[in-house]
């Protein structure tokens, strides 16, 4: 039998892609965890629009994050974040990556669970400490103690990180495996373990 005559075959990705509709992808997780790269990875898998929150919370606000925080404080980032994620959902589907604080506001986590499918990328504290050891640019670990503040502010998060509808363990190990492992993660949540498989007369026809 040639292949013309057989139907195409749904690919998991575009499955994802139809189950979804409007709703988008929305990366949580510590700093660190890889939230930009593993999320601009799967947009292009799933032929969306990737966003960075924090590239466009700099953007409507016309300076830096560091910058916001000294001028402004955290409170103030905070509720332009949460206006700034609000935003992004209305306009989705995208693939959306979010700043590690994001999540932990209830009505942020409430719109998320509305309008998009939240993945949290959970990484281990020293792949964290490491990590975030060769950037300069976040606020919150500007003190005398940064490992103390990320155990501390992982007491805090997980609990609620450990809300979204799934679960990813980032590791060091090449970025495409943990973009595989969340493709078929959300494959198997959004569609169901047999989605991909060919529908039963198209299996018998082509053994
Ligand atoms: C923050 C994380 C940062 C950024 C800001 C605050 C946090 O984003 O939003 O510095 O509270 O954890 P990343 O998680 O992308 O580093």
């Amino acid at each position: 039998m040639s292949d013309a005559v057989l139907p195409a075959q749904a690919s998991p990705e575009a499955d994802i892609l139809s189950a979804l509709g409007a709703r988008s992808i929305v990366l949580v997780g510590m700093m660190g965890v890889g939230k930009s790269t593993i999320g601009r990875r799967m947009a292009a898998r799933l032929k969306l629009p990737f966003i960075d929150a924090d590239t466009e919370i700099e953007a409507a606000a016309g300076m830096t994050i560091p910058e916001i925080f000294e001028r402004h404080g955290e409170p103030h980032f905070r509720d332009g974040e949460a206006r700034v994620i609000a935003r992004l959902l209305d306009g989705g589907p995208v693939v959306l990556a979010t700043g590690g604080g994001a999540f932990m506001r209830e009505e942020t986590r409430n719109r998320i669970a509305a309008r998009a499918i939240s993945i949290w990328l959970r990484a281990d504290p020293d792949v964290i400490m490491r990590r975030v050891r060769r950037r300069a640019d976040r606020p919150l670990l500007q003190t005398s103690d940064p490992e103390g503040t990320v155990t501390r502010l992982l007491t805090e998060r997980e609990p609620i990180y450990g809300k979204a509808d799934l679960t990813i363990a980032s590791r060091d190990v090449p970025h495409d495996r943990i973009v595989d492992e969340t493709i078929e993660t959300l494959h198997a949540h959004l569609c169901g373990e047999t989605a991909s498989q060919p529908p039963a007369d198209v299996a018998s026809a082509v053994r």
